[in-house]
This record gives C-alpha cells, structure tokens and sequence, in this order.
C-alpha cells in the first residue's frame, strides 16, 4: 500500500483517510495487513469501540465474563496482575507495529479468544462480518466522548501527535475528523448491523452501563450465552466481576499502567469515568453546534444520547 504525500487535510498530517474513515496515518498499512491476513474464528468475542468511549472497561468486564470459570477466585484473577489492554489485545495494532510473535500467538490464544478493534464496521475483515463471531460494541454521548479525547490526546506525551486546543479540536470533530471517525458513521455502522443481525452485535452505551451495570452485564452474559446466567452463584459471580472492574478498582490497580499502557500515565486512562463532565469544556454555541450535527446525521436512526447523569 503506497500513501500519498498530501493527506488531503494538511493541518492533520497525523491521520489519513482511508476507507472513507480517518486513521493514524502509522496504522493504516497494518489495518490493510489486518483486513487481508486476519482469520476470525466462530467463537471469536470482539469488544468493539470508538476511543474514549469506554473501551477498558468493557474488556475488563467482558474479560471477567468470558473466564469466570477459569479464573473462579477473585483473590489472585488476572484482571488484578494483567491491565485489560493486555489481557484483550488489538490484534489491528499488532498488525501496525509488525509484531509478528503475537500475530503468531494469536492462533494459541485459550478460546473462545477474546480481541477488540477500533475499525468501524465496514472496514473489519471479511472473516470477522462472515463468520459466527459476536461483536460487543460500547457507545458513549458524542459530547462526553469529545472531552475525554481531547484531555487524552493533548495530555499523553505524544511527539507524533500535534497539540490542539479545545476549539481547535472541536472544529476537527464536528468535521468528523477524529481517529477512527467520523464518530456518527462508527457508530451508525454498528448501530444499524445490531438491529439487523441483534445475535451479531450488541451495542452498549457507556452511560447505560454506568446507570445500570448489573443488567448490562447480565445482558452481555446472555448475548454470549455464557452459563454464568444460570445457577445459584450467578449474582454473586457478576457483582465479584463488577467490582473488580468498578472506575475505583481500576484506577488503583499498579497493574493498569505497565506493558502496552507504559509509556501513558494511568490517570489518562482513568480520569473521571461519569456522565456529563463535558458541561466544565463546552460554551453555549458548542452545545447548539454538537446538538444541531447529532440531530443531522444520527436524527431518525433511533440512536440517541443521554448527556447528563
Ligand atoms: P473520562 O476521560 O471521561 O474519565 P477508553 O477506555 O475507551 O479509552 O475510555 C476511557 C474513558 O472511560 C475515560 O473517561 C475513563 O475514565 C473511563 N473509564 C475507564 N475505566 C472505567 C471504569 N472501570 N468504569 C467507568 N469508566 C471508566
């Protein structure tokens, strides 16, 4: 795959459309490598997310789901010695960075394996729409997601990454220019595919999840018809995994802040975790102008945002 010089938009040289969505021009050879080479298999579990929409936790918790009969006692569980972005990796990444081992060691991993990808629905690799893999997908309001992202982008200390200021940043996103974006066609893409195929995709949002975390948990359980909705030890098992994986328990855990997430300071994955807290970033002609492109491009699909706790 040869890039072009010009990326069409030279005031974000770091991301390049591709596909019809904006990716890290680093990792666009690695999406190709990954759309071509990538065998999903049937029982394959993808946790599925644009960035910042609560991607960690729902590893964690689908993690916790998925193993509770393998990892049965909460005193020494994985998730307290291994952080979720390494427990649930991104196999798109490992495709980016050429990490040939653990391309390699994917086919070992223990199944049913569980993975996670930023890439919007159409441009996941034919083996993964095909076959019988389920896909987990977590949405959070556009406007919460915004905040989290920009604090995110510009507090990381990356060299590759320019530092925009909130208004800066604001115009790109209304634009749709974000990793991974534009956000409405991401969430669009998975929004419509769990209507039409609900045994497929689950599409969670973040604010639900917060509102309500045993009845979400309860219905990813039963989305991946996992046993752990039967029996008498069914409550206690889910709470056990709710609290291992509450905003509190993550934040504190050493744990969070080594291997992929080593050169991020862990309060950048863990900064407030709630609904709501764009209210302390957002002036009132931002609010109209988020409000007016929410209405425009996801008015009529049935999506809708809850913005406030
Ligand atoms: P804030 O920046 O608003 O605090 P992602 O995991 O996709 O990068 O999303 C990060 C967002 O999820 C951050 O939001 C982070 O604080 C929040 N988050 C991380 N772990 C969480 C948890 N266990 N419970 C609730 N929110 C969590």
């Amino acid at each position: 795959l040869s890039l072009p010089k010009e990326t069409g938009l030279s005031s974000t040289p770091y991301l390049y459309l591709f596909q019809g969505f904006w990716y890290p021009t680093d990792n666009v050879e690695g999406v190709n490598k990954f759309q071509k080479h990538f065998h999903a298999k049937d029982n394959d579990v993808f946790v599925a997310s644009l960035p910042k929409s609560g991607t960690t936790w729902l590893k964690a918790l689908t993690f916790g789901i998925v193993n509770h009969q393998r990892f049965s006692s909460f005193d020494n569980h994985p998730l307290l010695s291994s952080n979720p972005h390494e427990l649930v990796p991104f196999p798109e990444f490992m495709y980016s960075h050429d990490l040939h081992d653990q391309i390699l060691s994917l086919s070992n991993m223990s199944e049913p394996r569980l993975l996670s990808t930023h890439l919007p629905f159409p441009s996941l690799p034919e083996s993964i729409t095909k076959s019988n893999c389920k896909i987990i997908y977590i949405c959070r309001n556009p406007f919460d997601t915004f905040v989290s992202a920009w604090e995110f982008f510009t507090k990381i200390n990356s060299v590759s990454l320019p530092k925009f200021t909130v208004e800066e940043a604001f115009e790109k996103y209304c634009n749709g220019i974000m990793v991974y974006g534009p956000w409405w066609s991401h969430m669009l893409g998975y929004w419509n595919e769990s209507i039409t195929r609900p045994n497929k995709v689950l599409f969670l949002m973040y604010e639900d999840l917060i509102e309500d975390t045993v009845f979400h948990v309860k219905r990813i359980a039963e989305f991946l018809d996992s046993p752990i909705t039967q029996g008498g030890e069914s409550s206690t098992v889910i709470e056990n995994i709710i609290k291992l994986c509450k905003f509190e328990t993550m934040k504190d855990l050493e744990v969070n802040k080594s291997g992929y997430l080593q050169n991020i300071a862990k309060k950048h994955f863990f900064r407030k975790g709630e609904i709501g807290d764009w209210i302390n970033y957002f002036s009132p002609s931002m609010i109209e102008k988020l409000s007016k492109i929410i209405e425009e491009k996801l008015g009529g699909s049935g999506l809708s945002f809850k913005v406030h706790s």
